[in-house]
């Protein structure tokens, strides 16, 4: 048999925020199914990237006075520390702003047009009247279409997963301004997939039991079917796909279209192929050939979500532009914390991975924990912190490294490291563990890392009734019972062996270490019929793993800042009362230039400033400050200043206003007063806002 040449990938994440757990659930689920395929000696690729585009990003970014390439790759240089952190071993990670995604995107789309799917049509759409431009779907928000549910985004339902145009939301608004949109026309683009080819296509495509799960299958079903429509007409197959927006957009320009740009999501699956091309590249392999090879397989790992994306437009995206069409989308649930309701996109979530790191808790505990749960079907699944605990310290703990630190400590201190002859009931107890692996790399190929976790743990239950039945422990006491008690631990440590191959694609990191102990490189599946043998020589046991402990979890779930109660005092002083932006826009703060600053003679309080306010003549203020600053401390400096309060007569001269400085309600216990002074780039006469 031939190796397998396999393509996988993950969804690509938006650009505009950290992961969550629901990304590293998505990534342990894909890397393990990865690792599985190579200790089979599959030929696999694993790529990830930053979906980049899209009017959210392009406003996040404008918010955070960045361009959108440096608001993008400065989130995708925070992604390394997820991935290293829970053993996620992509083999490139690209971005859909790339020159690769440009290219293929825009050949795509060519591709397309030229067999005929492609259509301009004019369109309605939602406009914001408050600010000026065309509403993205993400920034119109109103009812589901479809299930009523409420604050819903323009483009999809995140409850019922329905895809449609903003204009069908009920009761629309706009998230930016809050106005209720009007709508203005524009000239917009649409892939055809009415076309009776694109629905035919997909109709086998889908539903031919290759390439979706069966609840899939169904589920996409529903949407070829005949559906009334909000106007009350119904209609049947499926509808034209909008795929082009108005600038203002990050995003890939419409050949020959200019102002015009692919939505989103037309390029952000060719991120796919682009990522891959850009490793590729950096390989100095030919991506063409590679794609041309009839061998290759390409998976995508996705959530219940973007299930619309990756089973209708992406295959007939690469279909009708005449390219490879995916072997399989592997969807999975969503995963929930603590029964809680489903983490949005949007609204983060109550495990945060970094935390989980930084406590120094195990990444494989959770990699086995999800591992334990997900079983290849489209489910959700919950995060229990008990569950979590029982099953990694029963399982993993008392169960798998049990065997080893049974076994080791006598063959080290008995036996200098050498392992013994095993005999035949010890043989007959491997020989069941070897007879497990079809089973269990069907599992995993299935991605049914459940059933797989369970097969390994009942084979762990049987090697340590092992040793319960032969009691090492008493041999290592009896006279005359050196070679039984090494042959039985030798049994334990081959046994050992066999489960860490098993574990392997789930346990990375203690399979590795596994391997240094034993001093051989547990590598593929086909490993487990070559046994260490005797007189094979293992290194020094050390602990493989902790157990979990209830205090790490704990912290874990500890909300990061008591809420302020009402007796708190922040800075010695409560809250003042509530006022209204107009009482707020009454004090007019402004930016001024400290010009010189000079000791008052007379009082050890007080400095004089001489303040530019970009007046064109100067301001005299007094201010308190003569206990914390040296005058030529400040002299050159920029503060802010109460600009239009009324001038004060003091012993020493007019007071023309006041600086701002911050300052501890209780003076003697928490002495010091400090000048504010602004970030670079104020200038004097500058207001604040
Ligand atoms: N950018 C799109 C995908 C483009 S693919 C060409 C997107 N990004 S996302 O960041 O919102 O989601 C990325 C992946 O994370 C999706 O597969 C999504 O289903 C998955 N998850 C988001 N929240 C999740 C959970 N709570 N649980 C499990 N997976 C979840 O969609
Ligand atoms: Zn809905």
């Amino acid at each position: 048999m031939t190796a397998r040449k396999i393509f996988v990938t993950t969804a690509l994440p938006y650009a505009n925020g950290n992961f969550h757990i629901g990304h590293i659930m998505e990534y342990i689920q894909a890397d393990t199914w990865v690792r599985a395929q190579r200790m089979q000696g599959s030929a696999v690729d694993f790529v990830g990237a930053d979906d980049a585009h899209g009017a959210p990003i392009m406003i996040a970014a404008e918010k955070a006075g960045k361009t959108p390439q440096q608001f993008v790759a400065d989130i995708a240089a925070g992604r390394k520390q997820y991935l290293d952190g829970f053993h996620i071993a992509f083999d490139n990670w690209s971005n859909t702003d790339s020159p690769e995604n440009h290219e293929l995107s825009r050949q795509i789309y060519l591709d397309l047009k030229k067999a005929g799917f492609i259509e301009t049509r004019t369109i309605e759409q939602f406009f914001d009247p408050e600010k000026n431009m065309f509403l993205p779907d993400r920034f119109i928000k109103g009812e589901c279409p479809r299930c009523h549910a409420k604050d819903q985004y323009g483009d999809n339902c995140e409850v019922c997963g329905a895809v449609y145009a903003p204009t069908e939301l009920i009761h629309p608004f706009s998230a930016l301004s809050g106005a209720k949109p009007v709508l203005k026309t524009s000239e917009h683009f649409f892939f055809k997939l009415s076309d009776p080819r694109a629905v035919e296509f997909l109709t086998e495509w889908t539903q031919d039991g290759k390439h979706v799960q069966p609840e899939v299958a169904a589920k996409i079903k529903e949407w070829f079917g005949v559906r009334t429509n909000p106007d009350g007409s119904t209609s049947e197959g499926l509808d034209d796909w909008d795929i082009s927006r108005d600038a203002p957009y990050f995003g890939i320009e419409i050949p020959d279209a200019p102002g015009k740009y692919f939505y989103v999501w037309l390029d952000a699956p060719v991120g796919y192929l682009a990522s891959l091309k850009n490793l590729l590249n950096q390989r100095g392999e030919d991506f063409d050939a590679y794609m041309a090879d009839p061998r290759l397989e390409q998976y995508h790992f996705i959530g219940k979500d973007i299930i619309t994306f990756h089973t209708l437009f992406w295959p007939a995206m690469l279909k009708f532009s005449g390219r490879k069409t995916p072997t399989r989308i592997c969807v999975h649930g969503f995963m929930t914390v603590n029964n809680g309701e489903k983490m949005s996109k949007s609204r983060g979530t109550g495990l945060d991975p970094l935390k989980y790191l930084s406590l120094g808790m195990n990444p494989e505990w959770l990699r086995y924990y999800l591992g334990a749960k997900l079983n290849g079907r489209n489910e959700d699944i919950d995060f229990n912190p008990e569950d979590f605990m029982l099953r990694v310290n029963s399982d993993l703990i008392g169960k798998y490294v049990n065997i080893a630190s049974r076994a080791a400590g006598f063959i080290a201190k008995r036996f200098g490291g050498r392992l013994g002859a095993v005999s035949e009931d010890g043989q007959a107890l491997l020989a069941q563990l070897r007879e497990a692996k079809d089973a269990i790399v069907a599992a995993y190929e299935a991605r049914d890392t459940a059933r797989a976790a369970r097969e390994i743990m009942l084979l762990c239950d049987r090697v340590n009734a092992y040793v319960d039945a032969n009691k090492p422990w008493e041999l290592a006491k009896k006279e005359g019972m050196e070679a039984r008690l090494q042959d039985v631990c030798s049994t334990c440590i081959e046994a050992f062996r066999i489960l860490t191959i098993y574990l392997r694609p789930i346990l990375p990191g203690v399979a590795a270490e596994v391997a240094n102990f034993l001093i051989v490189p547990p590598e593929s599946f086909a490993d487990v019929g070559q046994p260490l043998g005797k007189d094979h020589q293992i290194g020094e046991y050390q602990h493989l793993m902790q157990r979990v402990d209830p205090k790490q979890l704990e912290a874990l779930f500890e909300p990061p800042a008591a809420p302020v109660a009402e007796a708190v005092k922040p800075g010695g002083e409560e809250i003042a009362e509530t006022i209204s932006i107009d009482d707020f826009a009454k004090i007019d703060l402004r930016i001024a230039r400290i010009v010189e600053c000079k000791p008052v003679e007379g009082s050890t309080k007080l400095l004089q400033l001489t303040l530019d306010v970009g007046e064109g003549k100067t301001r005299n203020v007094f201010s308190g400050i003569a206990s914390m600053y040296q005058p030529e401390q400040l002299q050159g400096k920029l503060t802010v200043m109460v600009a239009n309060l009324a001038p004060r007569k003091m012993k020493f001269g007019i007071s023309e206003g006041m600086v701002l400085a911050a300052s501890h309600a209780d003076e003697k216990a928490q002495p010091g007063i400090y000048v504010l002074e602004p970030f670079p780039g104020a200038a004097p006469g500058m207001k604040i806002h």
